[in-house]
């Protein structure tokens, strides 16, 4: 009995004193062996509304594919970066982002001042300019003929904004969709006079249908040059300077002009490609 009471008192003297020594080796070794195996790189989350072909879309097998992503996906690789894309709707883009369910988004967004108060943008990588679609058969000549008009755009881009402006914001006339290409489609079907659109986006469209027979206006006057950026949550500065590392190196290296030139068939107009 006593040899028994003396060795469990033995055993618990000798457990208390390991136990002082463990507790803090225990998570050294554990911190060592994981270190050996590397830690599995971040994956950044992506998003973009693929439905703006040529830009971002999803091909027949339902990948998202397109200038954006050949060009994000080739920033990655030289920003030393690992991403996924996530389709994600227009409307709800930019919330994503400040949520934090997408590290970056590249979905043909223009570079605004009153975006830059919410979000950050990379160095501009396309330049663009709004594009006014019609009928073949349509008098329009110029934006301010759309005063009276009924007009599609997609809700809450820049084409939204401009006509907005050009016919108040209590305008009935204005009609808005979640994305360009059920824009265009109404305008087909003749619910709307015109759709106001981002020009690579509207030229896609009309070369692709052409038995659809619309026309394109340009505008020069009454559009402002825009010019797209890769959006990072705002602050979010390490991840920002990575893109911009990637977006320089592509340009330099001739990358950039090769993704343009598969996505275009042309050269990028030195324009097209601000440095
Ligand atoms: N560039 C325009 C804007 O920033 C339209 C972009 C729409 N992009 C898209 N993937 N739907 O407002």
């Amino acid at each position: 009995r006593f040899l028994k009471a003396s060795s469990a008192l033995v055993a618990g003297l000798v457990l208390a004193a390991c136990g002082k020594q463990d507790a803090p080796a225990a998570p050294a070794a554990e911190a060592s062996a994981p270190a050996s195996a590397a830690a599995p790189a971040k994956v950044y989350v992506v998003g973009t509304d693929a439905a703006y072909a040529p830009f971002e879309y999803q091909n027949e097998k339902g990948e998202i594919v397109g200038f954006s992503v050949d060009l994000l996906t080739a920033v990655a690789e030289k920003g030393g970066f690992q991403i996924k894309f996530v389709n994600t709707p227009w409307e709800g883009i930019f919330n994503a982002l400040g949520q934090g369910d997408r590290d970056l988004l590249i979905s043909s967004i223009t570079i605004t001042d009153e975006r830059k108060q919410t979000m950050d943008f990379s160095d501009p990588y396309f330049d663009a300019v709004q594009l006014i679609a019609v009928k073949e058969a349509s008098k329009v000549t110029k934006f301010d003929d759309l005063k009276k008009l009924k007009v599609g755009v997609q809700t809450g881009t820049t084409g939204d904004e401009v006509v907005t402006k050009l016919q108040g914001k209590t305008s009935a006339n204005i009609k808005r969709f979640e994305s360009t290409p059920l824009a265009l489609k109404e305008l087909e079907a003749g619910g709307v006079d015109a759709v106001v659109a981002d020009n690579g986006v509207v030229i896609h469209y009309v070369a692709n249908n052409p038995a659809v027979k619309f026309k394109t206006v340009a505008d020069t006057k009454s559009f402002a040059p825009e010019q797209y950026g890769v959006a990072v949550k705002k602050g979010n500065a390490e991840l920002l300077a990575m893109v911009n590392k990637g977006v320089a190196a592509m340009k330099a290296d001739g990358t950039y002009a090769a993704i343009y030139k598969k996505t275009f068939g042309t050269e990028p107009a030195a324009a097209a490609a601000p440095a």
